[in-house]
């Protein structure tokens, strides 16, 4: 770290220090890049002088990162940058999430140099030798398309019977582990779960009527929605799509969603937003599997003209996969709320249940800078400054949301994802 007059800062240096003008006022934090547009800013203001961080630290001073070679920290660096553009890295918690994202791209680096831009969505190759699709607009009615879906396959009976008896308020819990007993494979699923990281009980529970009494129809919700979505839309392949991926991403996201609501005393029914984060880019499933050749030109696009998917997908076919998704979880008779989540977990704003919708569309964010799984987007969706000061957002509680996701992940994978037939 040095002291740099104005004259010698270039675009690129970072900040070490924040920088503030004479009535204290903040003009740029640590952290920051220095740009053309800052550098014009300081000269405004008077400000002679500022302290820059080496190159060599330039994000962090962390031991991790100093281990890392330089030329593995500059390519992680600039990847994350790019993926993070059109986010606001001066808002602390924005940073603090890049800054994580960026520190597992390096180490991604550096256990396999070739971990780049590109998503095996389409493969690398692929992307750059085919020239961009035509962008002629395709307008796409959302419930022909979910119409269309729901034919390829059949979801269980036994789902309704299940969610009608949950929203019966004359059924007893017995009842309801009566219908669930009928599925080896869904009693299974409640017994695993109710077992897992998920709960954290001390005590083994090897009973249905115990797992039931002790997670609630809530959380019996949870697992046969999530359950039946993924047994449906795997028998239903997409070259398009990486369906493991797609699933990693759609968990990692309701694991997120779960944990991010039990900051906020009030929301008692994590259950639901563990639902929506799994169900919210389900809509993507649909448009990938009925539109797949207008798709493949989506993809390109939104890619060389460097937008996000779904501002892409709105582009092209007039709606974005949201609302395919929302019409779909009505279609499946789940509460009027998650359609909401599902319908507005990009654009928060548009809700009257705006805290709730915050909630997923910020699981969303988290898991798509840090890339677990991949659902197709690329860039890192903008936090809407709204959902940082709805949600009180601290930098502070990223890391432990990241780790308790990491420690769960496996476990909650295996049992929605795993032998679902
Ligand atoms: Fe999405
Ligand atoms: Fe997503």
């Amino acid at each position: 770290m040095g002291n740099t007059g104005l004259k010698n800062i270039i675009p690129g240096m970072i900040l070490a220090r924040d920088i503030k003008d004479q009535q204290g006022r903040l003009l740029a934090p640590a952290g920051q890049e220095i740009s053309h547009k800052l550098i014009r800013v300081f000269k405004i203001w008077g400000v002679g002088e500022v302290h820059v961080k080496d190159p060599e630290d330039n994000i962090t001073e962390n031991a991790e990162e100093l281990a890392t070679p330089r030329h593995i920290r500059e390519k992680a660096e600039k990847i994350t940058r790019y993926r993070f553009q059109y986010n606001d890295l001066n808002t602390p918690f924005v940073f603090e999430l890049y800054r994580i994202s960026y520190l597992k791209k390096a180490r991604q680096l550096q256990t396999n140099p070739d971990t780049g831009y590109f998503y095996n969505t389409l493969e690398a190759d692929e992307m750059t030798r085919k020239k961009p699709g035509i962008h002629k607009k395709k307008r796409v009615n959302a419930e022909h398309l979910v119409n269309k879906a729901l034919r390829l396959g059949t979801i269980p009976d036994i789902y309704y019977k299940i969610i009608a008896a949950i929203n019966d308020s004359e059924a007893s819990l017995n009842d309801i582990a009566g219908i669930v007993s009928k599925d080896i494979t869904l009693s299974a699923k409640v017994l695993q779960l109710v077992n897992s990281s998920f709960y954290s009980l001390r005590q083994k529970v090897d009973t249905l009527t115990w797992a039931l009494a002790l997670i609630g129809t809530n959380q019996l919700m949870t697992i046969v929605s999530g359950v039946s979505a993924v047994s449906f839309f795997k028998k239903i392949p997409s070259k398009l799509i990486n369906m493991v991926g797609f699933w990693e991403h759609s968990i990692a996201c309701a694991t997120a969603a779960r944990l991010l609501s039990t900051y906020y005393p009030e929301r008692l029914d994590s259950e639901r937003f563990f639902v929506a984060g799994l169900l919210h880019d389900i809509g993507r499933l649909i448009m990938v599997q009925n539109l797949s050749a207008d798709y493949y030109d989506l993809f390109k696009q939104a890619r060389s003209e460097e937008i996000f998917l779904f501002a892409a997908e709105a582009k092209k076919f007039g709606l974005d996969h949201s609302e395919i998704g929302a019409q779909l979880s009505s279609h499946w008779n789940l509460p009027d709320s998650l359609s909401t989540m599902i319908r507005c977990h990009h654009f928060p704003k548009h809700a009257g249940a705006f805290h709730e919708n915050a909630i997923v569309n910020l699981a969303d964010i988290i898991i798509n800078a840090l890339e677990i799984g991949n659902s197709g987007e690329f860039f890192v969706p903008v936090i809407n400054p709204r959902v940082c000061s709805e949600l009180s957002l601290d930098k502070n509680m990223i890391q432990p949301v990241v780790n308790e996701i990491e420690d769960q992940l496996a476990d909650i994978f295996e049992i929605i994802y795993g032998s679902t037939e």
